[in-house]
């Protein structure tokens, strides 16, 4: 994971003030509650004692209280009670849980992953979320497969018509989304499949803010008229927005450990709707579908490539990318330079550097697997790893850093 960034944890309105919360991200298990005043509390949660749960306790005044044995921890982190040793007990200082710097921001929970500091950046949110004031819902689930792997799955949509296109479910996105009213929709399936050709392909790169913008054109070869055109902003360390005439999607792809992500996933409301549905409750049963449909099936027909997709983590060097592969390639690149950047020693860090430009290894990264379009591949020309080149060592990807060490996760 990339050090010294803001992540999403979870919807804010999942953290009470009534009782714990506990999930695992960036390798580790944390609890999270309100202190008496109603402002966030995030900590480790494994209790110094004897390694109990904090998250399976409960809320004790303005301190959770520890399912064992029953210690009581402040939003400081410092313990405030051992019941075993009475009211006059002496507590030692060091009996502590550590406290990590969180945020409630766009109804998500952020966690500050990364070095102490003074102050702490803002969080990155391209104004595509950070302003977009349609009526959403927003949903969450785990899955087994790595980050790198998922938020690729995300960087493009010509997978569609290969990994989405038999499940009877899929009949509402042909009828709606790709239907002409002419065919009253029944032709949706067939404009949906045949739609397989990438063109007038597009990359922005916002180095200050952490962002690129990539808009291209899903079109039938035969028939341009069946086209959609999509711009996905992608916001380090793992926001993908997605956007089509028809439809609109965030999504936060969290770092669980090596072997798990939690898709946090945002739908609006559909702009096609809006004018007949003039309450915002009712605006918001389309996008609850949506979500509930990308659970059960659309994602599950991601993941079910993505489970058995090798290696497992994705970096430079690993795949064969073609030119509309050129947002996945950036990401990568970006992605090893912020690590690297996270693992270099303060000094380092201060000396001028390069702003709103590609570094020389990123344009490198992000140009090296990327051939001519069209260019028929040399003969015999099949290396392994792909391009030549050879996959990055683990250790050149900063891992020597304090917070991705402790939690050993990548
Ligand atoms: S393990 Fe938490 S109080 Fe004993
Ligand atoms: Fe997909």
């Amino acid at each position: 994971m990339i050090p010294n960034q803001w992540y999403p944890i979870l919807p804010a309105e999942e953290v009470r003030n009534d009782k714990p919360t506990g999930v695992r991200r960036m390798g580790q298990e944390l609890v999270l509650w309100r202190d008496l005043d109603g402002n966030l509390v995030c900590q480790g949660a494994r209790c110094p004692h004897k390694g109990a749960n904090l998250a399976d306790g409960r809320m004790k005044g303005n301190s959770v209280e520890c399912p064992y044995h029953g210690f009581r921890y402040g939003p400081d982190g410092g313990c405030k009670a051992i019941p075993s040793l009475g009211s006059e007990a002496r507590i030692p200082g060091s009996l502590r849980v550590p406290v990590h710097p969180v945020q409630e921001a766009h109804g998500l929970v952020w966690l500050w992953w990364g070095e102490e500091r003074a102050g702490l950046p803002d969080i990155q949110a391209a104004p595509e979320v950070a302003d977009n004031p349609k009526v959403h819902s927003t949903l969450h689930w785990t899955r087994p497969v790595h980050y790198t792997r998922y938020i690729e799955s995300l960087l493009e949509f010509y997978h569609i018509t290969y990994v989405h296109r038999d499940h009877w479910f899929n009949y509402i996105d042909y009828l709606f989304l790709y239907g002409t009213p002419r065919k009253l929709g029944l032709d949706g399936k067939e404009r949906y499949l045949s739609a397989t050709k990438i063109v007038n392909h597009h990359l922005e790169t916002d180095t200050e803010r952490q962002t690129l913008r990539y808009s291209f054109d899903h079109q039938d070869e035969a028939d341009p008229k069946n086209t959609t055109h999509y711009v996905i902003t992608f916001t380090f360390p793992c926001q993908v927005h997605v956007q089509t005439e028809q439809f609109e999607a965030t999504s936060w792809l969290v770092p669980i450990d090596d072997g798990h992500t939690e898709h946090i996933l945002r739908w609006y409301e559909y702009p096609a709707f809006k004018p007949l549905l003039r309450s915002e409750k009712l605006r918001r049963v389309l996008p609850w579908m949506s979500l509930y449909m990308e659970k059960w099936i659309q994602d599950v027909q991601d993941v079910r490539i993505m489970e058995r997709q090798e290696p497992k983590i994705s970096e430079g060097g690993v795949s064969k990318f073609t030119p509309v592969d050129e947002l996945n390639a950036k990401y990568l690149a970006m992605r090893s330079r912020l690590i690297q950047e996270a693992a270099e020693p303060k000094a380092a860090k201060e000396t001028p550097k390069e702003t709103g430009k590609e570094t020389a290894k990123e344009k490198e990264t992000a140009a090296d697997p990327l051939p001519a379009a069209g260019a028929p591949e040399p003969a015999g020309k099949h290396p392994a790893p792909a391009n030549g080149r050879r996959a990055p060592k683990a250790a050149a990807n900063g891992e020597g850093l304090a917070a991705a060490r402790a939690s050993g996760t990548r």
